[in-house]
This record gives C-alpha cells, structure tokens and sequence, in this order.
C-alpha cells in the first residue's frame, strides 16, 4: 500500500460521504473530535486485532466519529455479535444512524458507559475499542472513563485506546499515560502507528484495577 492509500479513511461503502461529515463536524467543534480526519485503515487495524472473531461477542466503541473504526470492527466480527457504538456529537450519531444501519449507535457520553450499556441491556463487554480524545480531557473525566470501561469489561476482555504523538508532551497526555498505567495490571504499547494523520501510539489493555 502506498503512503498517499494509507491516509486514506478506512474503506467503507459510502467513504466520500463518511469523510465530508467527519470534516464538516471536526471544522466546527475541534474541541470535541480532537483530530483532524478520519482514522487510516493502518489505525483501524492496530485498534481492532482484540475484537474477537469467534463465538458471539459484544464490542463497544467509544467516539465512532463517522465510523472508520466501525467498519473495521464489522469486518473482524462473526455472525450474532453484538455491536455498538457511543459518541456524544449529535452530528455523528446522526450520520452513523443513516450511513452505517447495521451499527447499534447510543448518543450518549462515555462518562455514562456503565448506565447507558445497561439501558441497552448489556453488562458484560468483551471488547472496548476507543478514539476518545484523551487530551482534551480534564484528569477527573479521564480517570471516570476509564473506571466505566474496567467495570464492564468481561474476565480476559481488552480495551484498545489511541494517543496522538503530537499530543504526548501535553499534560493531559501524560495524565491519561500514568492514569491508564494504574486502571489496567497490563497495557502493552504497540507502534507508532506513522500511517495515520496524525500518527499516534496504540495501547491494549487488560485485567482492570477496580479500585483507582
Ligand atoms: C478523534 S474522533 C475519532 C472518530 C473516529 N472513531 C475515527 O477514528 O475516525 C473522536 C470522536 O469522539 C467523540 N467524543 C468526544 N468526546 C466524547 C465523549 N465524552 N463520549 C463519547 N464520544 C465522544 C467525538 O464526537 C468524535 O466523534
């Protein structure tokens, strides 16, 4: 795959209307969607290797955006799973609900993971796949995210998350390291993930520590 390929959004049916949606959002409200374009097939691969592809899983992905993410997900799941997606900008969810039908999308904040999963009828989760802008985040709202995400995460389930490097000098960026260091007993680092705009670093996590 060539460079200019790479940077492409993830290739879903409607990728030209995903993408002028994404931008019209992400011009308008930066300090909600934290990135510039949608997330790159090399990206989506990265944050999805944890979706299972056997049995009937339940995946959740927190800020779908216009759902490159999403398609990745989809492709990886086998037939009766479940799966949703959460994302708090009423723009995307609208979007999401017309171009991508077959995703179960909850307009909602990640902050209220737990109660809006339960409204769902969901408990136990045995993915979470997230593009949360972690940096733009007060420390108080990063540390209940994670919190949410460790108590409904199934025994030997995985949260992937992603930082952007140019945001990793940033005191938020750094809080959201140390914090997701003591949510989780084990988070590997894998990348840089350069085929992205931005490029980011990707982290798997597991077995998470319930009382931070
Ligand atoms: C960096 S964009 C990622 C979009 C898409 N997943 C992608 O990779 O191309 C971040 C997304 O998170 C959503 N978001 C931001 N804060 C959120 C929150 N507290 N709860 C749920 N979604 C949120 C934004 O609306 C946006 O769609």
């Amino acid at each position: 795959m060539n460079e200019t390929a790479a940077l492409r959004p993830a290739r879903a049916t409607n990728g030209a209307a995903d993408l002028r949606a994404f931008m019209s959002v992400a011009v308008r409200n930066q300090g909600v969607v934290g990135a510039v374009a949608p997330s790159s097939p090399s990206l989506a691969r990265a944050l999805t290797a944890v979706v299972p592809a056997l049995g009937t899983p339940v995946v959740v992905e927190l800020g779908p955006g216009t759902g490159s993410i999403s398609e990745a997900i989809r492709r990886r799941l086998p037939p009766g799973a479940r799966q949703l997606a959460i994302d708090v900008e009423p723009s995307m969810v609208a979007h999401l609900r017309r171009a991508k039908p077959w995703l179960e999308v909850i307009h909602g904040d990640a902050v209220e993971l737990g109660a809006l999963l339960a409204a769902a009828g969901v408990t136990r989760v045995d993915a979470v796949v997230s593009t949360l802008p972690w940096s733009l985040f007060p420390g108080h709202r990063q540390a209940r995210i994670l919190h949410e995400i460790g108590r409904v995460l199934a025994p030997g389930a995985a949260f992937t998350t992603v930082t952007y490097l140019y945001a990793m000098p940033l005191p938020r960026s750094r809080a959201f390291r140390r914090r997701l260091r003591s949510a989780f007993e084990e988070v590997l680092t894998t990348g840089p993930v350069w085929r992205n705009l931005p490029p980011g670093l990707t982290y798997v996590c597991r077995r998470p520590v319930l009382d931070v």
